[in-house]
């Protein structure tokens, strides 16, 4: 007589074409089997089945699409009047405690290939300080600027949550109070082959992947974060990815154009200088503000110029946001669904006598949803300008271009502009970056 759990794991799966996850079930210890049924019983197969069935182009609003405003850098008295009352409301709004910060982490750092959760890497320029340790030290000195203590809230997933933890332990939560942090993981979900079917990377294991950073707007709801931060009186949050070393975790003038504008989400952009580059571009569409990503933009207006040469879309996201906690609370009260956006990658699987075989091409489809996608809930959206070489230099990639390498030379090119803000000049070179390497701990600082 077959066993009840796999009859009903049969049930679950053969209307779907999914009885091969099953295939090496009579090998299985008790609990292998156990914790396998429970990965079958977590898919919801008729959003997997749907999924397959789709392109993976998340439709566009229907409309023109036209560049979006943003509040562009102070570029005269009245421009700097106005940045510097929003810096005043943002001021106000930190030491009263309203602002937390939340940093996602859950992805897999794949291009990297760093043996750790990427916020523990090494990004530091002379003492290899990790990003966590980057971003807290901005949280710390933030908090003893305005007197009062930020919260800060971490995103992991399920690969890299027990690793992020005892990180963060280690090393004393880099100085912030442990009770002032809180850490959660995001949804995962299955990828698919070819014909739709779920990948086995172990006998025993189907093979997940986090849900894409847009899980974290359900995830900072389903882990208690959004009550706990209510309950601390917080209702704006600033939301930044971890491998950005150069953002600016706290900025007061960002909140305050955020709390100024009552915004449900704000975003930070910068001006787009190559087209082809991968940011996601800020658009009116049909009058709407929505984040396009570079590829899904038609070309002629990817690639379109303004007399003077810059480009007519000029905004592009870097995934710097501001949320009001109310906007995340109503959006999962009354229940929400990003798009999926579909990925192709190499996973690797077992074949049918039980090998491992690691694919030198694509073999399949991940699900991944994007936080800039929640745009399309939001009544009121505000995008503020930035500049590229005061907060973004992401580490996406081990060389080249987004690395490292490139993260170290702009963090010490932001340092040197802080220091010769304040007087202190350093020898630059001819591409205006500074001929040593130097450091700024944000923690020793008196502001942020
Ligand atoms: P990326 O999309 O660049 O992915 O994430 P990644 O995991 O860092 O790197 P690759 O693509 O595997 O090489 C941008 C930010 O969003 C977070 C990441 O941790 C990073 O801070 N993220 C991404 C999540 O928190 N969850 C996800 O599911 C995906």
């Amino acid at each position: 007589m077959m066993e009840p759990l796999k009859a009903q794991l049969l049930q679950i799966l053969s209307p779907y074409g999914q009885k091969h996850v099953l295939r090496f079930w009579e090998s299985l210890t008790l609990g292998e089997k156990q914790a396998l049924a429970n990965q079958v019983q977590a898919v919801d197969f008729d959003l997997l089945a749907r999924l397959a069935g789709e392109t993976g182009k998340p439709p566009l609003a229907q409309g023109d699409i036209e560049p979006a405003p943003f509040v562009e850098l102070p570029t005269d008295d009245a421009s700097a009047g106005r940045w510097s009352r929003a810096r005043e409301t943002g001021e106000a709004a930190l030491r009263a405690g309203r602002v937390a910060a939340f940093v996602v982490a859950g992805g897999q750092g794949t291009r990297l290939g760093f043996d750790g959760p990427k916020g523990a890497f090494p990004v530091g320029p002379i003492t290899e300080r990790s990003l966590f340790q980057v971003h807290c030290e901005k949280v710390l000195a933030a908090s003893r600027h305005y007197g009062s203590t930020i919260p800060l809230a971490v995103m992991t997933s399920s690969a890299n949550d027990a690793a992020t933890r005892a990180f963060f332990e280690q090393h004393e939560f880099f100085g912030l109070p442990p009770d002032s942090v809180r850490i959660f993981t995001q949804e995962e979900m299955p990828a698919v082959d070819a014909s739709g079917k779920l990948i086995l990377e172990s006998p025993r294991h189907i093979f997940m992947s986090p849900n894409g950073h847009g899980g974290s707007l359900k995830a900072l709801w389903d882990s208690g974060c959004i009550e706990w931060l209510e309950d601390l009186g917080i209702d704006t949050i600033s939301y930044f990815q971890v491998d950005n070393p150069l953002v600016k975790v706290i900025d007061p003038a960002f909140v305050g154009f955020h709390i100024e504008g009552a915004a449900d989400i704000s975003l930070k952009v910068l001006r787009r200088t190559i087209p082809e580059e991968k940011l996601g571009i800020w658009v009116h569409v049909a009058g709407e503000g929505r984040v396009v990503e570079y590829i899904d933009m038609p070309v002629e207006k990817m690639r379109a110029r303004n007399e003077d040469g810059s480009l007519r879309f000029s905004g592009g996201s870097i995934a710097i946001h501001c949320f009001s906690v109310a906007f995340i609370r109503a959006l999962n009260r009354e229940g929400f669904a990003l798009p999926f956006h579909y990925a192709a990658k190499k996973i690797s699987f077992v074949d049918e006598s039980g090998k491992t075989i690691r694919p030198a091409e694509p073999n399949g489809t991940k699900f991944e949803t994007f936080v800039f996608d929640a745009l399309a809930f939001a009544k009121r959206i505000v995008a503020v300008e930035t500049l590229r070489e005061e907060e973004f230099s992401p580490v996406k990639n081990a060389a080249g271009n987004d690395s490292p390498e490139t993260a170290r030379r702009d963090m010490s090119r932001a340092y040197a502009h802080l220091l010769d803000a304040v007087g202190i000049s350093v020898g630059l070179d001819t591409d205006g970056y500074p001929l040593h390497p130097i450091k700024i701990a944000r923690s020793e600082s008196r502001t942020p």
